[in-house]
C-alpha cells in the first residue's frame, strides 16, 4: 500500500456526486489486503488518531483502539466510512428521540470489511479484543474542526465534542496503560 496514493485516490474519489460512495470504493479495496496497510501505517502499539490527511472536505487517519478500548456515542456531522485492517470495532447505533438517546442496532466489523454512517449517525465502538484494533477512518469534512455532540456513557446526557475532545480520550486510554501517546 502506498499512503500518498491512496490518499490522493480519496481526494479524487471525493468529487464525484455521490463522494460517499466512491471514497468508500477506495477504501474497501484499500482493506482487502489489510496485511498491506499494516505494513504502510505501522502495527498498532498506542491508542491514536494517526491523520493521513485533515481538510476541509475530507479527514483520513488511522484509528488505533487499545485492547478492550471503549468510546461512548457521539456524532459527527458529516459522512463516515470506517474500514478495519487488523482486530474489530463494534459498533452500537443510537437514534435522538424525545427524551435523549436510544440504542437501535449494532454491527461488529471485522478484518477486510468497510461500512458506511450516514452524516446524521450517533455511535459508540468498542474493541472487544484482547489486542489492539486498527480502522481507517474517513469523514466527509474538517472532523477536527467540528463542534459536534457526545453522551455521557452512563447517563446518556448530551456534552460538547469535537475532535480535540476525541483525541483526549484516546491520549487518556494510553496513560491509563502506560503507554506513551507522543513516542
Ligand atoms: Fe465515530
Amino acid at each position: 500500500m502506498d499512503v500518498d496514493r491512496f490518499v490522493e485516490d480519496c481526494v479524487i474519489a471525493n468529487r464525484e456526486s455521490d463522494a460517499q460512495a466512491a471514497v468508500k470504493e477506495v477504501l474497501a479495496r484499500a482493506v482487502s489486503t489489510p496485511n498491506a496497510v499494516i505494513s504502510a501505517l505501522g502495527e498498532p502499539e498506542k491508542a491514536g488518531l494517526d491523520v493521513l490527511l485533515s481538510s476541509s472536505t475530507l479527514t483520513i487517519f488511522a484509528a488505533i483502539w487499545t485492547p478492550q478500548m471503549n468510546l461512548m456515542p457521539h456524532d459527527h456531522l458529516m459522512w463516515a466510512n470506517i474500514g478495519i485492517y487488523t482486530g474489530r470495532e463494534d459498533n452500537i447505533f443510537w437514534k435522538r428521540s424525545a427524551d435523549g438517546i436510544r440504542a437501535y442496532g449494532a454491527e461488529a466489523l471485522f478484518v477486510g470489511d468497510a461500512a458506511s454512517l450516514p452524516e446524521d449517525a450517533v455511535h459508540s465502538v468498542t474493541n472487544p479484543l484482547l489486542r489492539f484494533t486498527g480502522g481507517i477512518h474517513i469523514y466527509g469534512g474538517d472532523f477536527f474542526d467540528t463542534a459536534r455532540s457526545q453522551w455521557n456513557p452512563e447517563t446518556l446526557d448530551e456534552e460538547p465534542s469535537d475532535g480535540a475532545v476525541i483525541r483526549g480520550i484516546f491520549e487518556r486510554e494510553n496513560a491509563r496503560l502506560g503507554l506513551d501517546s507522543n513516542s
